[in-house]
């Protein structure tokens, strides 16, 4: 039997959402989520650069993007669908609105840093335009955290 899901809505976190958010955080990057405390404080300081996709009762996907100082380039910093919500477009859907909202701020430009091995969210990125450097950068955010650097230039 189907269990009709409710609809997804996507909208810009609250602080009341923050819990919620760790949570789903969690459930998604099970071995390297954020601590509560550094979500608190993007949240603190990027209060529009966190999406989420809200079915209701609870988060089902999140994006968190910042744009530095001279507003010339940003950085995708996390994205995360729940895992029984996957390939269904709310990642695409999720990065698309963080695209028009940056391209609506003038930004010229959007990296993020992605596991090599992680072939969804890699073939997400590029299916967007997003190219990588040639080389992965080797222990990027710790010891043996390589990671792949992509951009977008958004003209
Ligand atoms: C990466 C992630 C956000 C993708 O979200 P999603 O909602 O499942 O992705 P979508 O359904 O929007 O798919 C968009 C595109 O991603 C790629 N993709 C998604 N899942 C894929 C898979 N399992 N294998 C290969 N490509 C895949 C495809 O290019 C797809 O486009 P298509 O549907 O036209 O083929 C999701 O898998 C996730 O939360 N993963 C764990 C967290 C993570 O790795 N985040 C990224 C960190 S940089």
């Amino acid at each position: 039997m189907h269990t009709l899901r409710p609809a997804l809505k996507m909208r810009g976190v609250c602080e009341t959402d923050l819990h919620e958010l760790h949570r789903l955080d969690n459930q998604v990057f099970k071995v390297t989520p954020y601590p509560y405390y550094v979500l608190r404080q993007l949240f603190d300081v990027y209060p529009d650069g966190i999406l989420v996709l809200d079915d209701g009762m609870s988060l089902q996907g999140f994006a968190c993007f910042a744009t530095t100082a001279d507003r010339q380039s940003s950085w995708v910093l996390g994205l995360g669908v729940a895992p029984d919500r996957r390939g269904q477009g709310l990642g695409r859907r999720l990065m698309l609105e963080v695209l028009r909202r940056l391209r609506q701020a003038g930004v010229h430009e959007v990296r993020l840093s992605v596991e090599p091995a992680n072939v969804a969210a890699v073939s997400l990125y590029r299916s967007l335009g997003f190219t990588p450097e040639p080389e992965v950068r080797r222990d990027y955010l710790g010891p043996d955290e390589d990671r792949l650097i992509m951009r977008l230039s958004l003209g």
